[in-house]
C-alpha cells in the first residue's frame, strides 16, 4: 500500500497469483466450470432422450454428463471446503455473516435457517446443524468462530468508527443458493445415473423437469457463489487495507460509469439472445450423422473420383 498515493501498488505478481485465496479459488472455480458444462451435456441429452431422438448417442452423452458432474462436484465440495478454511483466517467477517453468527461461539453450528432481527444484530429463531461451522471453518468440530457484533467491535477499535458489517441476509442466502443449486443438480444426476444402471433408461415424471432445469441449476450456484463473495467482503475492497467507498475514482464520472454498464448490459444482451438462438437450433438438429471423414474433407460423396484441384 503507498500511503503517500493512497493507492494499492503491484510489487510482485508472482505473490498475488500464489496466494492462498487465489489458489483455493481456483481450485473451485474450474471444477465449478467443468460441473456447469457438463450439467448443459447431461441436459441436452436428456431432452433428446425425452423426445426420443438419435437415442443411443443420447445415452452415451447422457451419462458422460453425468459422471463428469458427480466427479466435478466432489472437487467442487473439497475445494469449497478448504475456501471456507481461508476465508475464516482471512475474513472472518465473511464466514459470520453468511452464517448469521453474532457472537462468537466454541463449537459452532451450521444454521440451516436463522432468522434475524430487524436491525440485523441478533437471530430470532435458528436450526442448526451443532459443531459443523466451526468444522467448516476451523477443520475441529471445538473450534472457535468469531460472531459479528464481536468483529464490528474490534474492527472498530482496530480501524476506527464505522460498519463493518456486510449484508448478512444476502451473504447468508446467496452462501446457501450457491450450495444449494449444487447439490439439487448433483442429487438429480445420481438419481438419473441410478435408473441408468444396468443399461436402463432414466424415468419418472421427475425426469423431463428436472433434467431440463439440469444446465441452469450450476449457473444460478456459479451466480450466487459470485454474489456471495463480492457482496459479503463489504465495506472492504481489500480486507483491512482499502474500503470499496475509498476506491471510488476521482477522475471517472458516475454518468460514464452508468453509460459504460448500460453499453456491456445491451452488448451482452445482444450476444447472449444470438449465442442461445444458435444453441436452440443446434439441439433441434440433434447430433451430426456420422460422415466418413476422409469424403467430408474433400467436400464431396464417395461416387465422385479424387481429383487435384487448384
Ligand atoms: C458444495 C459446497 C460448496 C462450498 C462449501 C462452497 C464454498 C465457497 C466459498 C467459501 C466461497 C467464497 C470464497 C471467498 O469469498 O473467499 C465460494 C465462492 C464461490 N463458489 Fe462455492 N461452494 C460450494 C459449492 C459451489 C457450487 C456448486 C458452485 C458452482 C457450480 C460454486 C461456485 C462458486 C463461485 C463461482 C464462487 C465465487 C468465486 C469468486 O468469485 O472468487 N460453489 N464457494
Amino acid at each position: 500500500m503507498n500511503q503517500t498515493k493512497g493507492r494499492a501498488e503491484l510489487t510482485n505478481i508472482i505473490t498475488v497469483l500464489t496466494q492462498k485465496t487465489a489458489l483455493v479459488t481456483f481450485f473451485h472455480t474450474i471444477p465449478s466450470a467443468a460441473f456447469s458444462g457438463a450439467a448443459f451435456i447431461a441436459g441436452i441429452s436428456a431432452w433428446l432422450i425425452i423426445k426420443k431422438k438419435d437415442l443411443d448417442v443420447s445415452r452415451t452423452t447422457l451419462k458422460l454428463g453425468l459422471i463428469t458432474m458427480v466427479i466435478s462436484f466432489v472437487f467442487v465440495g473439497i475445494s469449497g471446503d478448504l475456501s471456507s478454511r481461508v476465508m475464516t483466517t482471512q475474513q472472518p467477517m465473511k464466514m459470520a455473516a453468511a452464517e448469521a453468527l453474532y457472537s462468537t461461539t466454541e463449537s459452532a453450528p451450521f444454521s440451516l435457517l436463522t432468522i434475524g432481527s430487524l436491525d440485523g444484530s441478533r437471530s430470532v429463531f435458528q436450526i442448526d446443524l451443532p459443531s459443523v461451522l466451526s468444522f467448516l471453518s476451523t477443520g475441529n468440530f471445538k473450534g472457535v468462530v468469531e460472531g459479528v457484533n464481536d468483529l464490528q467491535t474490534k474492527y472498530e477499535k482496530q480501524y476506527g468508527p464505522g460498519d463493518y458489517k456486510p449484508n448478512i441476509p444476502l451473504a447468508y442466502w446467496s452462501f446457501r443458493l450457491m450450495m444449494g443449486f449444487g447439490f439439487i443438480g448433483v442429487f438429480f444426476a445420481l438419481l438419473a445415473l441410478w435408473q441408468m444402471r444396468k443399461g436402463g433408461t432414466p424415468h419418472g415424471r421427475w425426469f423431463a423437469p428436472a433434467m431440463i432445469s439440469l444446465p441452469f441449476l450450476p449457473l444460478l450456484a456459479i451466480s450466487f457463489g459470485w454474489i456471495f463473495t463480492e457482496t459479503a467482503r463489504q465495506p472492504w475492497a481489500v480486507f483491512g487495507l482499502i474500503k470499496t467507498a475509498d476506491g471510488v475514482s476521482q477522475v471517472v464520472s458516475a454518468g460514464a460509469v452508468l453509460f459504460t454498464m448500460i453499453a456491456f448490459t445491451v452488448l451482452y444482451g445482444v450476444l447472449a439472445i444470438i449465442e442461445v438462438g444458435l444453441i436452440l437450433r443446434t439441439v433441434q438438429m440433434g447430433p451430426r450423422p456420422e460422415v466418413d471423414t476422409q469424403v467430408e474433407k474433400i467436400g464431396g460423396s464417395d461416387d465422385r473420383p479424387l481429383a487435384m484441384s487448384y
